[in-house]
C-alpha cells in the first residue's frame, strides 16, 4: 500500500482537517471510546470500498454507520416510533449500536446488502466532532486488519493502518476497549446480537417502561462451564500468541506440559473469590508473568492491550480467565471464546 498517512492530533484544526479528508473520499482512523474506527463517507460508495481494502474485509460483512448526533437518527432509517426515538436517547451517545431499516440514501456496499443499518453515535466527543465537521455520516469498523485484535491504542491503530488511510488521529488509550454492543431494534424487541460494555441488564432496565422485550442473541456460551468446542468459525480477534481459557484458579495447578513458556496469566480480581492458596503451583504462578486486573471493566480495557503486547514480547502462552457472563462479562466471554477458539486449559 502506499497512501501518504498524516499523523493528527485531536485539536479543533486537526480534526476539521480530517474531516476535510472524510469529505473528500478520503480514510480517516480515528479514537472512540470503545475502539479505534476507521472511517470513511458512508455516502461515497468508492470511499466505503476503500474500507472493505484496507481491512482486507469480507465485503458480505456490513458497517457501523456513525453520526454526530442523535437528531440525525432519523435521516438513515425508515420512520422511527416514539418509543423507539426515547429509548435511543436513553442510550446514545453510548457504545451501542442499533441495527434499524434503512433508509434508501444508505449505500447498498454499506450494509452488504441487507435491508437494515448499524447506527452509533460515539461517546467520545472528539469522535462525535470529527463526524459533524465532516457533515456527512461516517461509516466505520474497527481499525484492525480483518480477523486481528480491535485496536485501542494509537500504537496498534498506527500499526495496522499506516500506509493504507490518509490520516490517523492520536487519542488515548480507548476507555472501554470492546467494541460496542450491538442492537437489533425491532417496533417492540431488541435483540442483542453482540454483546458490549452496554450491558443486557441496562438495556433491559432502560427497555422495560417503554414496552421492548429484550432477548439475548449475541450466542455467547452461558453457562459457567467450557462450552463444547466451536470450531473454526469463531475465529476472531486472535493474538498470534497461543491463547487458552480457564474457569476457575484450580484449573491453574494442573496445566498441560505441553504449553509453551513464558506463560502470562491475565485475570481480574473477581476470580480472587475462590479459594487459592491450596496449591503452591498456582500461588507462584500468578506471583510469575501475571496481570491481575482490578475489576472487568480494566480487564475489558486491557483485553486487546494484551494480545498485542504478548505477541512482541514473545510471550509462548497466554492463558485468560472466562468471567461470568455479568455485566461486561458478557462481552468479555465473547471475544475471549473468539480469540481462543474456545480452548480451555
Ligand atoms: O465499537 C464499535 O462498534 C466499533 C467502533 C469503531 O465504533 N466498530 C466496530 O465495527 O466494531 P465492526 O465493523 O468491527 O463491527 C460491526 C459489527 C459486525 O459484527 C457487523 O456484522 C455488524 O456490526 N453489523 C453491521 N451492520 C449490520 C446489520 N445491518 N445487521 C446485522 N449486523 C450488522
Ligand atoms: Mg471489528
Amino acid at each position: 500500500m502506499s497512501v501518504l498517512t498524516e499523523l493528527l492530533d485531536l485539536s479543533d484544526k486537526s480534526l476539521y482537517r480530517a474531516a476535510a479528508f472524510l469529505r473528500s473520499g478520503g480514510l480517516v482512523v480515528f479514537p472512540t471510546e470503545t475502539v479505534y474506527g476507521l472511517g470513511a463517507n458512508a455516502l461515497n460508495p468508492e470511499a466505503c470500498r476503500r474500507i472493505f481494502q484496507a481491512k482486507g474485509r469480507p465485503q458480505d460483512n456490513p458497517l457501523i454507520v456513525h453520526l454526530a448526533c442523535v437528531e440525525d437518527l432519523q435521516h438513515y432509517t425508515q420512520p422511527l416510533t416514539k418509543e423507539q426515538k426515547a429509548l435511543m436517547e436513553r442510550c446514545m451517545p453510548g457504545p451501542i449500536t442499533f441495527i434499524l431499516p434503512k433508509s434508501p440514501i444508505i449505500p447498498d456496499l454499506v450494509t452488504a446488502g441487507l435491508p437494515t443499518v448499524a447506527l452509533r453515535i460515539p461517546a467520545l466527543p472528539q469522535a462525535r466532532q470529527l463526524i459533524a465537521y465532516a457533515g456527512v455520516p461516517v461509516a466505520a469498523p474497527s481499525a484492525n486488519r480483518s480477523g486481528e485484535p480491535s485496536p485501542t491504542t494509537f500504537e496498534m491503530a498506527y500499526e495496522a493502518m499506516y500506509g493504507r488511510v490518509e490520516a490517523i488521529l492520536k487519542g488515548s488509550p480507548c476507555s472501554v476497549g470492546l467494541e460496542s454492543s450491538v442492537v437489533r431494534m425491532e417496533k417492540n424487541l431488541l435483540e442483542l446480537l453482540r454483546p458490549g460494555y452496554f450491558s443486557l441488564e441496562e438495556l433491559r432496565y432502560l427497555g422495560q417502561d417503554l414496552g421492548f422485550k429484550v432477548m439475548d442473541s449475541s450466542h455467547t456460551p452461558i453457562k459457567d462451564t467450557p462450552p463444547p468446542s466451536p470450531g473454526i468459525k469463531y475465529s476472531h480477534y486472535k493474538p498470534k500468541t497461543p491463547l487458552y481459557l480457564f474457569s476457575s484458579l484450580e484449573a491453574l495447578s494442573s496445566l498441560p506440559p505441553t504449553l509453551s513458556s513464558p506463560i502470562r496469566i491475565l485475570y481480574s480480581r473477581e476470580a480472587l473469590t475462590e479459594k487459592i492458596g491450596a496449591s503452591p503451583l498456582h500461588m507462584k504462578l500468578l506471583e510469575g508473568n501475571t496481570l491481575e486486573f482490578k475489576d472487568l471493566s480494566e480487564y475489558a480495557r486491557n483485553l486487546f492491550i494484551q494480545f498485542y503486547q504478548a505477541d512482541r514480547e514473545g510471550i509462548g502462552t497466554l492463558l485468560a480467565w472466562y468471567p461470568p457472563p455479568v455485566g461486561i462479562g458478557l462481552a468479555l466471554r465473547n471475544r475471549l471464546i473468539k480469540a481462543s477458539e474456545g480452548k480451555f486449559v
